[in-house]
Parts: structure tokens; C-alpha cells; sequence
């Protein structure tokens, strides 16, 4: 039917994000990105991603790394993504990412991947193994965001630098030629945009950490979620308040509070005159109570290897379908000839 009045049907603004399965998903991940991924999708066009193809740029046992790709995609349905709302793929499926990533990389400067403080921690950390992947991962990054012309891109604080290359990659293609990339803004949570590490709370909770209490994992028993808050670092104060010089204690608040929905005010007032023995257990019990229907789900999810295996190849044709669009608009205006098939 023919518009009369011309007046655009609105666009729902689009959300993209993106998670690594190079190992099992951390609390972190959860408070820090992925429980909102969840939450926006009623009011948002939501496209999620297994990154996957960042997660070879340290090295991977093949096995393990399937495992964990069907555990991480398993585990997100378990969440919560619903695929009647979000796509949700996985982007070694989708090469348009890598054929994107390639361009962007030609107009992404050497200086400005070389100040990107997670390739400087990485490369320290895999000091044998610092290769070209691991340097141009923001372009990829880039183009994963730019693929999609993401308004939005949910995220934890340590992805912000990449974020504002992504901005500035977008803008600064945009000039060269014409507006061709929605250019995206970060949506960092206030509260666990950055959960720390249990045992030293000066570090972000990450899936690496060699230290086996550091890390609440979303698929760790209830018991040893329960004894890894038991042993977390707090200090010798014994009260439990939100305050300097109690990293430990404002972590522990921290994941509390957004467990719970309570504020710190409310959580000091619960816990007045109740010692760090009485708090962190309660902690521990509500992270695993909320985590159990989530992990039920899973174990039901992880069984159905078919149903998985549908959902990845229904979710990467509808992913590629938005994609190939981008790119075919980037090639183009690059000057590269059109692709034919005979
Ligand atoms: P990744 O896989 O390391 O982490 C996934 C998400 O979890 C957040 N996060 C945290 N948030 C709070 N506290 C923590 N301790 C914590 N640890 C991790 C991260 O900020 C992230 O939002 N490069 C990305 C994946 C990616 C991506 C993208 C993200 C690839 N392409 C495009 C957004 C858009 C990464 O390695 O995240």
C-alpha cells in the first residue's frame, strides 16, 4: 500500500553485543552485560553474538573450544535471550564479519590499536603468542558493531576503549566517503559494569584468573559458589558499608545489589551489627538461587544438540541477511567491482 503521508514507520533502535566463548561465563559477564542483554530486548531490535572468531587470537584446544561454543549458546537461551525477539548467531557463521573486519582494518591507524590497553594486557599475559589477530581485534570488533548499524552496545566498562575506536572507524569512513555507518553509543550499566575478582578485588573478575576462588563461573555448583564467597577477601573492619580502602566489601554489595535489586543503603541496614561471615554467605546463597533455574534450563538446553544446531543456522541467515547489506554498501563505495557468479 502506498504511503501517503510519507511519514517513515518508526525504527526500533538496534542493539548489538557480543561475548567470547573462550571459556565458561563468569558472574562478570552476567551482572556486567549479559542480564541486560536480556532486559532489552522488548524495547530494541537486539542482535547478539558468540564471538567466536575473537577467541582465537589465544590459542584454543579445537575440542574444548566447541564445547564451550554449545555451552555458551545453551547457556544464553537459559538466560533468557528469546529468539522470537533477538537473533542471536554465531559469527564464525556469518563471514561477512570477517570480510568487514579486513576493510576496516585498512582504515584503522597502527597508533591507535597500539593504545589499546587490552592488547598491551594480553600481550603481556600471552607474551609467546602476540600475533596480528590479537593486535587488529578492535577492527573486527568494529565491524561486528557496524555490520548491524547498532545504535546501542551494551557493555562492561573494560570494553569501552574499544567502543570509542569503533566510533571513531565509523566517523571517520563516513567522512571519506558518505554516511554509510550508524555511528553506536556504549550503554554501561551503573551497577556491575565492573565486578572485581573475589580474591583480589583490585582486578576485574575474569574467566582467565588461575586462581580457582576468583571466579564465580554461572555453571559452578552451588557449593562451590558457596565457598568461593566464603573465601572472599574483605578487611578487618567487620562492618559491612559501602566505602574507600573496602574493595572487597563494595564488591561484594555490588553483586548483592544487583542480584537482590537492593541499594547500598538497604543492604547496610539488612546487614548492621552482622558479621562478614553472615554477609558473604548470604551473597553466596543469592547468587545461587538465582542462578538455578538458569542452570536447569541449560541442562536441559545442552542435551538438545539439534534444536542448538537450528537455532545457530536459522539465527546466522537472518544475522547475514542484515550484514550482507552493509557490506555490499562499504564494498561499493570503496571502489571494489560487483561480485557476479556465473
Ligand atoms: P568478553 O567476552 O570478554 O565479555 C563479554 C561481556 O562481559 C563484560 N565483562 C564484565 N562486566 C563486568 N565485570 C566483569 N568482570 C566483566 N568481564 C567481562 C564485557 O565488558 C563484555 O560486555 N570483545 C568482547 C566481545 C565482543 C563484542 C563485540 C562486544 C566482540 N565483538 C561487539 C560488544 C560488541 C569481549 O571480549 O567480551
Amino acid at each position: 500500500m502506498e504511503n501517503k503521508t510519507n511519514v517513515q514507520p518508526e525504527r526500533k533502535p538496534v542493539i548489538f553485543s557480543a561475548i567470547q566463548p573462550s571459556g565458561s561465563i563468569t558472574l562478570g559477564n552476567y551482572l556486567g552485560a549479559l542480564k541486560n542483554w536480556i532486559a532489552l530486548q522488548d524495547g530494541y531490535n537486539a542482535i547478539y553474538a558468540l564471538a567466536d572468531l575473537h577467541t582465537i587470537t589465544v590459542r584454543q584446544d579445537p575440542t574444548t573450544f566447541r564445547k564451550n561454543t554449545y555451552d555458551a549458546y545453551a547457556l544464553l537461551l537459559a538466560m533468557g535471550i528469546d529468539l522470537e525477539k533477538s537473533i542471536f548467531f554465531i559469527q564464525s557463521q556469518v563471514p561477512e564479519h570477517a570480510q568487514l573486519a579486513w576493510v576496516l582494518n585498512c582504515y584503522t591507524q597502527f597508533g591507535e590499536l597500539s593504545r589499546m590497553t587490552q592488547f598491551k594486557d594480553k600481550s603481556q599475559k600471552h607474551a609467546d603468542n602476540v600475533n596480528a589477530g590479537l593486535f587488529t581485534y578492535p577492527s573486527l570488533m568494529a565491524a561486528d558493531i557496524l555490520l548491524y548499524q547498532a545504535d546501542l552496545v551494551p557493555v562492561g566498562v573494560d570494553q569501552k576503549q574499544h567502543l570509542e575506536l569503533t566510533r571513531n572507524i565509523a566517523e571517520r569512513f563516513n567522512m571519506l566517503y558518505s554516511p554509510t555507518f550508524t555511528v553506536p553509543d556504549g550503554y554501561i550499566l551503573k551497577n556491575g559494569a565492573k565486578i572485581m575478582s573475589l580474591q583480589d578485588p583490585s582486578k576485574k573478575m575474569s574467566k582467565s584468573d588461575q586462581n580457582a576462588n576468583a571466579c564465580v563461573h554461572l555453571l559452578d555448583k552451588p557449593d562451590d559458589i558457596i565457598r568461593k564467597f566464603k573465601r572472599a577477601v574483605t578487611d578487618s573492619e567487620a562492618c559491612v558499608r559501602y566505602g574507600e580502602g573496602k574493595d572487597g566489601i563494595n564488591n561484594l554489595m555490588e553483586i548483592y545489589g544487583c542480584i537482590t535489586g537492593k541499594d547500598n543503603a538497604a543492604i547496610e541496614r539488612e546487614f548492621e551489627g552482622k558479621g562478614y561471615g553472615e554477609f558473604k554467605l548470604a551473597v553466596g546463597e543469592a547468587v545461587v538461587d538465582h542462578l538455578r533455574p538458569i542452570q536447569e534450563e541449560y541442562t536441559r538446553l545442552i542435551q538438545d544438540k539439534a534444536y542448538l544446531e537450528s537455532c545457530f543456522a536459522e539465527n546466522a541467515a537472518k544475522a547475514s541477511r542484515i550484514a550482507s547489506k552493509t557490506l555490499a554498501k562499504v564494498m561499493k563505495k570503496v571502489g571494489f567491482l560487483p561480485m557476479k557468479r556465473s
